[in-house]
C-alpha cells in the first residue's frame, strides 16, 4: 500500500480500455489460482505503460497474444504489474495466485465460516488479480468459477448464469456472464455450502425477475422478511423515480464476515448477515426497520452508483449520498403516517455522529480534496450529510423539478463514470436554475451556524426575520463562502394555528409553510398581516443540515413542542428543551452542587406522555433524553462523569415525579398476540419499554418485577432485549441471572450474542461491581469473541469505546486498552482498525488530564511497527 497523498485534481483519463475480460478461478481455501485474460486497447497515440494494480498476489506468468511475455516488456512491484509497448489491441494473459484464509482484511475473496466471499470496494480487485483498478475503468466480465463440488456446491457471480457441470476429481464449474458495462469494484464471486429462498417477481415492465437470498444452512428460516423488502425496494424504485431493474436474477447473500453493511455488487448484493436475518426472537423491531432501509439502499445503487457509477473514488458521494437520500424517502414512504420517526432517526444520527466529525479534525467536505486511505472516508459526512445535500435540493427544487434532473442525470450519464459535477448540471439544467453557489456544499467543509433575530412590529403587523450565517474554519480552510441555505419557515400564533404567510410585495398569502434561501452573509425577510406575536417554526423538517441559533425562551419551547404543525419541529422543541436542562444540570454537578429537574420540562414532558393524539412512536422518540455526546457537544470542556449523572438524575426524577402514570401506561401499551414488526406496534412497545426504563431508573421495585417477567415471557426481541438493557443498567443485581439466562439462550447465534457483548459493553459501573473495562476484557476471552470478525470487535470494543465515562475513565486505562487493541487490530484488519483509532479523534474536547492521557497514547500508536498507513492517516489527523 502506497502511503502517497492523493490528490483530487490529479485525476487522469485512462490511456487504456479493457474491451472485456475473462476469468478463470481455481478455488482453494489456501491458495485460488487465477487465469485472467483482458482484451486491452490503448486509447492515446502516446507511449503509455499499462498499469495492473494488484496486492499481495503471487505472479506466475504472463501472456501476450498467447505468447510468454518477455521479462523486458514488464515489471513487478509489491503494488502493480507494469506492462510497456502496448501500441494496438492485444489480449494479455495473466495467471496469479492469491490466499483466500490468510485474507484477514477480509478485501479481495476470502473465506467466512468455510465459504468463498468477496468485497471489492474500494481497492479489493487487486487482491484478486492484475487490473487497472479505479471505478472509471468499466468492462465487461466473463467469469468461470472452479471448485470441490462437495465442499462448494454454490458457485455465484455477478450477471447470468451460462452454463454449470461437472470436473474431474470431485470437482464442477459454473460460467456466468454479465452483460452490464461495470467496474471491478462491482465484481462478486462466491462459493460454499448456501441454502436460497427464491420468488419469481414480476416487473413493472412485464418481465419476469428471479430473486434469491442465499444463507447458511442454519438460517434458511430467517429471510422471509428481506425477500418482502426486496420487492418493496424494486416497486418503490418503479412508482417514485421510474426506474426499472434491468438483469434476468437479483441475488442477495449473507455472510457473518463483513467489514461494512453491505455491498451493491451488480446483481449479486452482498450482506453483512446482521442486515439479514430475521426472525421475532433475533431481530428487534428497529433491526427489522434498518433491514428494509439497508436492503433497498444496496437495490437502488444499481442505478446511482452502478449504471451510473463514479469517476474517481472523490466522487464517492455522487453515488453514497444520493442513495442514503433515496432509501431515508423509501424508508419514509413505507413507513406511512408515522413518517416523521424516520426524519427525526436521521437527523439525530446527523447531529450525534456528522456533525462532531465536522466540527473535528477529520472535517472533510463531502467531496474531499486528498486522500491516503480512500476507506477512511466512507464517513457519516460523504453518506449522510451528502443525503442532507440532496435533500436540500429536493426540497429547493421541489418533488417534481428534483425528479426531472435525477432523470436527465440518469440518462445522461448511464453506463458511464460520472461526477458530482455531472449531477448538478443535470439538475440546474432539467429546472433551469443556476446552481454555482448550491455547489459549495459540495466542496466546503464544517457545519454552518445560522443565527436568526426576529421583529414584530404591531403598528405595520409586520414580522421580519433575520437570518445570518458563518461556518467555522476546518483543517485547511480558513475561510468560508455564505452557502444557500434552504430554511423552511412556519408561524404560529398564540392558539398554536400558522399563520397563513404573505411576503412583503406578494398580493395574497401563500401556505403556511415558506422555504427561504438564505444565500448571502446576512439575508432577511418580511411578513405581512401578522397581527400578534407568534412564535417562529424554523428549519421546519430540518430543512437544511445547519446548527440553528435562535433564543428561544423555554416557555416558547414547551409551545412548540404541544403546538407546532410540523411534528419533526415538535420533537426538536423538545429535545432542545430537555438538552437546555441538562446542560443546566451538568453544570451544577460540575460546580458540586445538586441539580434539580426544570418544571416547564416536567410539564411538556406529561403533556406528551398523556396526548392520546399523538401516535406512541412519536411519543416514545420525544421523550427520549438527548444522548450523552450531544449533551457533550456545545460544553466548552468535556466531563463525561457529570454528563451521565446528570442524564441519569433526570431521568430518575421523571421517573419517580410520574410513576403511577408511567406505569399505568407501560401496562395498556402491552402488545399481546403474535409479534408483527409494524410500525404501530413498534410503537406501542418502544413507549412501553421507554417507560419502564424510566421506571427502574428512578428505583422502581414494581418495575424491575415487571421487567423480568418480560425478560422471561417475550415473544420477540425488542422486548426482551429492552428488559435485559434496562436491568442491566439499573443497580439490581438480578442482571447477573438474566444476561446468563440470555447467553443460554442465544449462545450459537452470532447476531444475538452480539447483542449480548453491547449490552455490558455499554453498561455503567454500578457500586460494589466489577467495572465495565474488566468485564469488557472478561469477555473477549469467553470463546464468542474473535478478534478477526468485525461485528465482534463493533460490539465489544467500539460499543465500549462509545461508553463515555467507562472508557473515559479517570485512571486511563480505557485509552491504555484503546491502544492494546488497535495493535492487535492493524495486524489482522487495518480497517476495522482506523475505525477504533478514530474513537480518540476528539481528544481535546475533554478535561485537561483526560486529554493529555490521550495525547500519549495517540503518540504511542505512532510507533506500531508495520502501522497501516490508513491507520497514520488517523493519528497524524487527530493530532495535527
Ligand atoms: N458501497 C457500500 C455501501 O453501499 C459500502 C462499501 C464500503 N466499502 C469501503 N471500502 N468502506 O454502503
Ligand atoms: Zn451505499
Amino acid at each position: 500500500m502506497s502511503s502517497a497523498v492523493i490528490n483530487r485534481l490529479d485525476y487522469q483519463e485512462p490511456a487504456f480500455r479493457v474491451e472485456n475480460i475473462n476469468l478463470v478461478f481455481n478455488l482453494d481455501p489456501v491458495t485460488t489460482t487465477v487465469y485472467n485474460t483482458m482484451r486491452i486497447e490503448p486509447l492515446t497515440d502516446s507511449d503509455h505503460d499499462l498499469v495492473l494494480n494488484g496486492s499481495e498476489l503471487e505472479l506466475a506468468s504472463v501472456f501476450e497474444n498467447g505468447s510468454p511475455l518477455s521479462t523486458e516488456r514488464y515489471t513487478v512491484t509489491p503494488e502493480a504489474l507494469i506492462i510497456r509497448g502496448i501500441r494496438q489491441k492485444t489480449t494479455i494473459t495473466i495467471y496469479n495466485k492469491f490466499h483466500p484464509q490468510a485474507n484477514t482484511l477480509l478485501s479481495g475473496i476470502y473465506m467466512s465460516n468455510g465459504n468463498f466471499m468477496s468485497q471489492c470496494e474500494s481497492e479489493g480487485f487487486r487482491r484478486i488479480t492484475y487490473f487497472p483498478d479505479h471505478p472509471d475503468m468499466l468492462t465487461r466480465f466473463h467469469v468461470e468459477i472452479r471448485a470441490d463440488k462437495e465442499q462448494y456446491p454454490i458457485l455465484l457471480s455477478n450477471g447470468n448464469l451460462i452454463e454449470q457441470g461437472d470436473l474431474d476429481n470431485g470437482r464442477h464449474f459454473a460460467i456466468w456472464e454479465d452483460p452490464s458495462l461495470k467496474p471491478c469494484y462491482l465484481f462478486a464471486l462466491v462459493a460454499g455450502k448456501l441454502v436460497k429462498r427464491e420468488e419469481v417477481y414480476k416487473l413493472a415492465n412485464g418481465k419476469d425477475c428471479l430473486l434469491q437470498v442465499w444463507v447458511e444452512p442454519q438460517n434458511a428460516d430467517k429471510t422471509e422478511h428481506t425477500m418482502e423488502c426486496i420487492k418493496r425496494a424494486i416497486h418503490w424504485d418503479e412508482t417514485r423515480w421510474g426506474l426499472e431493474y434491468d438483469l434476468d436474477r437479483f441475488m442477495l447473500v449473507a455472510t457473518d464476515d463483513f467489514n461494512f453493511g453491505a455491498m451493491e455488487n451488480k446483481g449479486l448484493n452482498i450482506f453483512n448477515t446482521r442486515y439479514v436475518l430475521a426472525t421475532p426472537k433475533m431481530a428487534t423491531d428497529l433491526d427489522y426497520f434498518n433491514i428494509e432501509s439497508v436492503v433497498g439502499h444496496e437495490y437502488f445503487h444499481n442505478w446511482t452508483g452502478d449504471r451510473v457509477t463514479l469517476r474517481d473514488w472523490f466522487q464517492l458521494t455522487l453515488k453514497e449520498g444520493l442513495t442514503v437520500f433515496r432509501d431515508q424517502e423509501f424508508s419514509r414512504d413505507m413507513l406511512g403516517k408515522s413518517a416523521v420517526i424516520k426524519r427525526i432517526m436521521d437527523v439525530r444520527a446527523l447531529r450525534s455522529r456528522q456533525f462532531p466529525e465536522d466540527a473535528g479534525p477529520m472535517a472533510h467536505p463531502i467531496r474531499p480534496e486528498s486522500y491516503r486511505q480512500i476507506n477512511n472516508f466512507y464517513t457519516m459526512t460523504v453518506y449522510e450529510k451528502g443525503a442532507e445535500i440532496y435533500r436540500m435540493l429536493q426540497t429547493m427544487l421541489g418533488k417534481e423539478g428534483f425528479k426531472k434532473g435525477l432523470s436527465l442525470y440518469i440518462e445522461r450519464n448511464d453506463g458511464r463514470a460520472a461526477t458530482c459535477e455531472d449531477f448538478i448540471n443535470a439538475m440546474a439544467e432539467a429546472n433551469g436554475r443556476d446552481l454555482k453557489q448550491f455547489f459549495l456544499w459540495y466542496s466546503q467543509a464544517g457545519t454552518p451556524r445560522v443565527q436568526v433575530k426576529t421583529y414584530w412590529d404591531p403598528e405595520a403587523s409586520t414580522y421580519t426575520i433575520v437570518a445570518s450565517q458563518s461556518t467555522p474554519a476546518t483543517p485547511g480552510q480558513p475561510v468560508k463562502h455564505p452557502f444557500v441555505i434552504p430554511i423552511a419557515v412556519g408561524l404560529v400564533d398564540s392558539e398554536g394555528h400558522d399563520i397563513p404567510l404573505q411576503l412583503e410585495g406578494e398580493t395574497a398569502p401563500l401556505g403556511t409553510t415558506r422555504v427561504l434561501e438564505l444565500k448571502d452573509e446576512e439575508n432577511e425577510w418580511t411578513f405581512v398581516n401578522v397581527g400578534s406575536r407568534p412564535v417562529p417554526s424554523l428549519l421546519r423538517d430540518f430543512s437544511a443540515p445547519v446548527i440553528l441559533d435562535y433564543a428561544y425562551t423555554r416557555d416558547e419551547l414547551a409551545f412548540l413542542a404541544r403546538n407546532d404543525a410540523d411534528p419533526f419541529n415538535r420533537w426538536d422543541a423538545m429535545n432542545r428543551l430537555m438538552l437546555g436542562v441538562l446542560e443546566d444540570m451538568t453544570d451544577v454537578i460540575e460546580m458540586g452542587g445538586k441539580p434539580e429537574a426544570d418544571h416547564n420540562l416536567l410539564s411538556s414532558f406529561e403533556q406528551i406522555l398523556t396526548d392520546e393524539t399523538l401516535t406512541p412512536a412519536f411519543r416514545a422518540i420525544t421523550l427520549q433524553l438527548p444522548a450523552e455526546n450531544l449533551i457533550g457537544e456545545p460544553r466548552a470542556v468535556i466531563d463525561p462523569d457529570a454528563i451521565r449523572k446528570a442524564r441519569t438524575e433526570l431521568k430518575a426524577a421523571i421517573g419517580r415525579r410520574y410513576s403511577s402514570l408511567l406505569f399505568k401506561l407501560a401496562e395498556s401499551y402491552e402488545t399481546p398476540g403474535d409479534y408483527s414488526p409494524d410500525s404501530e406496534s413498534a410503537g406501542r412497545r418502544s413507549l412501553k419499554n421507554l417507560a419502564y426504563d424510566y421506571l427502574i431508573t428512578g428505583g422502581n421495585p414494581k418495575a424491575l418485577i415487571a421487567l423480568r417477567g418480560q425478560f422471561e415471557k417475550a415473544n420477540n426481541l425488542t422486548d426482551k432485549l429492552a428488559a435485559l438493557t434496562s436491568v442491566v443498567n439499573s443497580a439490581s443485581p438480578a442482571k447477573t441471572n438474566m444476561l446468563v439466562e440470555a447467553a443460554k439462550e442465544w449462545q450459537g447465534n452470532p447476531i444475538l450474542i452480539n447483542k449480548w457483548l453491547t449490552v455490558q459493553a455499554s453498561a455503567g459501573t454500578q457500586p460494589g461491581e466489577a467495572d465495565t473495562l474488566t468485564r469488557v476484557r472478561q469477555l473477549m476471552d469467553c470463546g464468542a469473541f474473535s478478534i478477526k470478525n468485525p461485528n465482534n470487535v463493533y460490539a465489544l470494543i467500539l460499543a465500549f469505546c462509545n461508553n463515555e465515562p467507562e472508557f473515559h475513565r479517570k485512571d486511563g486505562k480505557g485509552y491504555e486498552f484503546w491502544l492494546q487493541i488497535l495493535r492487535e487490530l492493524c495486524s489482522v484488519n487495518e480497517y476495522v482498525a482506523a475505525r477504533v483509532a478514530r474513537t480518540l479523534d476528539h481528544w481535546k474536547r475533554y478535561t485537561p488530564d483526560r486529554a493529555q492521557m490521550m495525547y500519549r497514547v495517540l503518540n504511542e500508536a505512532k510507533h506500531i511497527p508495520g502501522l497501516p498507513v490508513g491507520v497514520q492517516e488517523i493519528l497524524d489527523k487527530s493530532l495535527g
